[in-house]
């Protein structure tokens, strides 16, 4: 019985062994001998993003023209050698851009204004540029050097959030003066960047004017007269509140004897913005 047992025993170890070996052998070993023989498939960007999760969402969300395959620019990667430098790991951003800012301090250094490599042009924020609007924007500048209303407010009191936002002026002008249409309406006599001054190009609609001037307005509407065809700063060019002489327009279109007898054109003629009929 013991002998016998002692066989049974046996026999099932030496079995449970040979089937361990087996297994190793048929399965196992084959195997780790056939990894370096395969060729191994590359991740393919599917299977980056799904590690790499944050990033892919910047990609996909306001990735913008760097919607690219993360090969295009990883061309190496997870090489964890600890003796490489950053740099090394990941690609220069002027490998493929060069610098297109010029050389001039810190343009060479991209990430000080793309925070965002996977989203370069939507990770621009006005508070990150601000100390560098002027390098760029130097017309801009200079214009909001010269004291106004506006040159404590700084570029980004006005061009908040994301770079290139332009605010509205009823943003912060809540009645103004004339009907809001457009800021460029506005800025045809307010030139934004330096409010201390008026613009007073012939581009300006006799409308603009007509909200304080409308008596003069009315006038120049209701006369059927050439000057009726005429913008207000056309005769008023120049500045604000200029007030031409009929002369310097008209020279002297009568007789110098015949003028003495009378006070002025007005005389005659009227009103310049309603001249009268029948002269
Ligand atoms: C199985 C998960 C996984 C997959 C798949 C994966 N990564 Fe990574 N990756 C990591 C981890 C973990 C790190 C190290 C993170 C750390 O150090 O904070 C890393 C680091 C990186 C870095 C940082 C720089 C470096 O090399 O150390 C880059 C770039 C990168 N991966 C790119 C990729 C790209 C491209 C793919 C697809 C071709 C990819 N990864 C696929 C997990 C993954
Ligand atoms: C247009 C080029 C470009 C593409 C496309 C791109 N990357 Fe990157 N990536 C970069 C650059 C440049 C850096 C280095 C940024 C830095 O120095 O901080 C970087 C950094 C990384 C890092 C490390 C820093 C971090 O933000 O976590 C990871 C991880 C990474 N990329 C993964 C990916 C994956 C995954 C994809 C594809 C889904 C991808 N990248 C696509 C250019 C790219
Ligand atoms: C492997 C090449 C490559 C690398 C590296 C790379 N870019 Fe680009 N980038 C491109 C290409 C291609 C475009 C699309 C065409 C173009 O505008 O030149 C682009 C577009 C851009 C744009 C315009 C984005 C838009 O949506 O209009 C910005 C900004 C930009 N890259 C900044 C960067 C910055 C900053 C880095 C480094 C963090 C970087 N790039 C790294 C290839 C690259
Ligand atoms: C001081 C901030 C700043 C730095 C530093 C900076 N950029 Fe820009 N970059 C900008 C701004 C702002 C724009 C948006 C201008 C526009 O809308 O065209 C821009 C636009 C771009 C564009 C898209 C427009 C174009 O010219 O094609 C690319 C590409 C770009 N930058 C690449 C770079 C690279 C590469 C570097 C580093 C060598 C860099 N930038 C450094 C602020 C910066
Ligand atoms: C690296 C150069 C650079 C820097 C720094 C920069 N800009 Fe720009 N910005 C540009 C370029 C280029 C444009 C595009 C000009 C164009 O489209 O004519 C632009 C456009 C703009 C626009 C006009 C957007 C539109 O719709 O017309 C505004 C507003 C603006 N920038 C404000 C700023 C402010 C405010 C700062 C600082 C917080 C700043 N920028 C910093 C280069 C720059
Ligand atoms: C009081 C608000 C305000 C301030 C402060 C301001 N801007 Fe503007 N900016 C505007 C408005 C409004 C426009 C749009 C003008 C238009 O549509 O005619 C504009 C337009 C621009 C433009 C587009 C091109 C142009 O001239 O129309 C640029 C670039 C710009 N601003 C840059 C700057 C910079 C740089 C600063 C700081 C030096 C600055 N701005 C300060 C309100 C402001
Ligand atoms: C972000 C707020 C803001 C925006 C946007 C803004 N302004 Fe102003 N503006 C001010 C402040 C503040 C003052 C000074 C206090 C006041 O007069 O209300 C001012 C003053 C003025 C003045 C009076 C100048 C003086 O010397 O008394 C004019 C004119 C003016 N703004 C025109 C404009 C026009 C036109 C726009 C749009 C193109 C505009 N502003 C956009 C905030 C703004
Ligand atoms: C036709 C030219 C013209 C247009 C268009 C115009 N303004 Fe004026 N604005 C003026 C004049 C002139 C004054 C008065 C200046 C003075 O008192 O010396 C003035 C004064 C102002 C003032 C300061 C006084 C006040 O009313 O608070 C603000 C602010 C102002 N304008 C904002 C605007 C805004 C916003 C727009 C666009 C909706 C606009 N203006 C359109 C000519 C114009
Ligand atoms: C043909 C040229 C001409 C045109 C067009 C014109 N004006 Fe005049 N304006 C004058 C002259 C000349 C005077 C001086 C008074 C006079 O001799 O009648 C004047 C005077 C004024 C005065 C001073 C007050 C007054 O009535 O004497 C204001 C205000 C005025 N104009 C506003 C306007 C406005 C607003 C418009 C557009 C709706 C306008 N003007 C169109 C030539 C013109
Ligand atoms: C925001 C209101 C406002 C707007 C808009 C405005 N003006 Fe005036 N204007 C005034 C004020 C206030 C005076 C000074 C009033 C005075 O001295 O009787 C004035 C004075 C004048 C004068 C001189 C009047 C005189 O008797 O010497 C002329 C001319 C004039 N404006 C023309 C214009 C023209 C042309 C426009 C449109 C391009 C215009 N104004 C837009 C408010 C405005
Ligand atoms: C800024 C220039 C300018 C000023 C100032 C000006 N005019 Fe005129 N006037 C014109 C123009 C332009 C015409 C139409 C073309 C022409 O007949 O020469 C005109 C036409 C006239 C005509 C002919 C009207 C017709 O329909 O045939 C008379 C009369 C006249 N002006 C009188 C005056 C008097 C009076 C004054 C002064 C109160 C005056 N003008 C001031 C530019 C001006
Ligand atoms: C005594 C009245 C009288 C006075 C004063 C007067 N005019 Fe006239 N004006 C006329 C008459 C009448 C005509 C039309 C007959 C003609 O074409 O000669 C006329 C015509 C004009 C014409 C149109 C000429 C053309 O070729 O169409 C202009 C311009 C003109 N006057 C400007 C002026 C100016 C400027 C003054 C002041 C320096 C002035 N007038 C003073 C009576 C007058």
């Amino acid at each position: 019985m013991n002998f016998r047992y002692k066989f049974k025993k046996g026999t099932l170890k030496a079995g449970a062994a040979f089937v361990c070996a087996a297994i190793l052998l048929s399965v196992s070993i084959p195997a780790f001998a056939d990894i370096y023989t395969q060729e191994i498939p590359p991740l393919t960007d599917v299977e980056c993003a799904q590690c790499h999760v944050p990033v892919y969402a910047d990609l996909k969300e306001r990735g913008g023209a760097h919607q690219m395959g993360c090969r295009e620019c990883h061309a190496t990667f997870h090489n964890f050698r600890r003796s490489l430098t950053w740099e090394e790991r990941v690609p220069g951003c002027q490998e493929c851009h060069g610098t297109p800012h010029g050389e001039q301090d810190p343009m060479g250094t991209c990430l000080v204004c793309h925070t965002n490599s996977h989203a370069p042009a939507t990770s621009l924020s006005s508070a990150e540029l601000e100390p560098y609007c002027s390098q760029c924007h130097q017309s801009q500048t200079a214009q909001l050097n010269n004291p106004s209303a506006h040159t404590d407010m700084g570029c980004v009191g006005c061009h908040a959030g994301a770079h290139g936002y332009v605010p509205d002026c009823t943003e912060c002008h809540v009645e103004p003066h004339n009907p809001f249409k457009s800021n460029a309406a506005c800025t045809s006599c307010h030139p934004v960047h330096d409010v201390s001054g008026l613009n007073y190009g012939t581009h300006i609609e006799n409308e603009g004017c007509s909200y304080c001037h409308s008596t003069q307005a009315q006038d120049l509407g209701a006369g059927h007269l050439a000057h009726s065809m005429l913008n207000c700063t056309f005769c008023h060019a120049g500045t604000h509140g200029k007030v031409p002489t009929c002369q310097e327009c008209h020279n002297t279109p009568h007789t110098s004897e015949m003028l003495e007898e009378f006070s002025g054109c007005a005389d005659c003629h009227g009103n310049a913005h309603n001249l009268l009929p029948g002269y």
